[in-house]
């Protein structure tokens, strides 16, 4: 049974698509058996920036009651395998939310990682994403508002009973504009698990379809989505 871990952010745009591509991407060189499923359901993306756009068979077909999971599973980089969600409107009407937590168990039976790129927010596709989760962790950028809307979710997730959800850091600047990490650790009273700098590749991977730690492996935020992948597989699982 895999390690189901759910990316979520209560602010819009923190990196959430971009950490569940990378950081599958990472686990998958190292040789674990990785799913990186798009749960976002209504502003799908992660098919998109992994070069997997277009395919028929999507999470949609899969929630509508139309086709199996195993048949919406497709070959991302590196070993990664990628669950994409469609993107029509038509598609988006048809999904059945209450069937994701049936999905995302039968896809995690064979699996070593299981990660689930949540929509931002506290909408009912969001909380839906966060109570599939034996593991949470949050994406934020280091400024007031993304941690302010990180405070609204963790509250989200302690009354899903998730336990003890840790924090990535993205976009980091290096600059005095940056919250500290060790202020961002005491309001939100979680641990950060990993910090990615800001950096124009990971841009430049996305424009191409492609995953920044396969494109440009030297890059700053290509080692740092390594390392992650790393601290990940040395930690003691906290299951729910
Ligand atoms: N480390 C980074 N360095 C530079 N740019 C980045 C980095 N991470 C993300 N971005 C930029 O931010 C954009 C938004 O990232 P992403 O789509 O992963 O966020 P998200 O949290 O999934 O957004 P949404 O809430 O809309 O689903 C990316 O398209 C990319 O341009
Ligand atoms: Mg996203």
């Amino acid at each position: 049974m895999a390690r189901i871990i759910v990316f979520a952010s209560g602010k819009g745009g923190t990196g959430k698509t971009t950490v569940v591509a990378n950081l599958g991407t990472a686990l998958a060189q190292l040789g674990k058996k990785t799913i990186a499923l798009d749960a976002d359901v209504t502003m799908a993306n992660l098919g998109l920036i992994l070069g997997l756009e277009g395919k028929k068979i999507t999470l949609h077909e899969v929630l509508s009651g139309k086709k199996k999971a195993k048949q919406a599973v497709y070959n991302g980089p590196a070993g990664l395998k990628v669950v994409p969600c469609g993107m029509s409107l038509n598609g988006v009407q048809k999904v059945r939310l209450e069937r994701l937590k049936k999905v995302v168990l039968g896809l995690a039976a064979n699996v070593d990682f299981l990660l689930v790129d949540s929509p931002s927010g506290m909408g009912h596709d969001s909380i839906t994403a966060l109570a599939v989760a034996q593991e949470a962790i949050f994406v934020i950028t280091p400024n007031f508002a993304s941690v302010l809307e990180a405070m609204k979710i963790k509250r989200v997730a302690e009354r899903l009973h998730v336990k003890s959800p840790e924090l990535i850091i993205n976009r980091a600047s290096g600059e005095r504009t940056d919250l500290p990490q060790k202020e961002i650790e005491s309001i939100l009273e979680l641990p950060v698990l990993g910090v990615i700098p800001e950096d124009i590749e990971v841009k430049h991977a996305i424009a191409l379809g492609e995953a920044v730690v396969v494109r440009s492996s030297k890059a700053p935020a290509a080692k740092a989505f390594k390392k992650l992948a790393a601290t990940l597989l040395n930690q003691k699982p906290r299951m729910a």
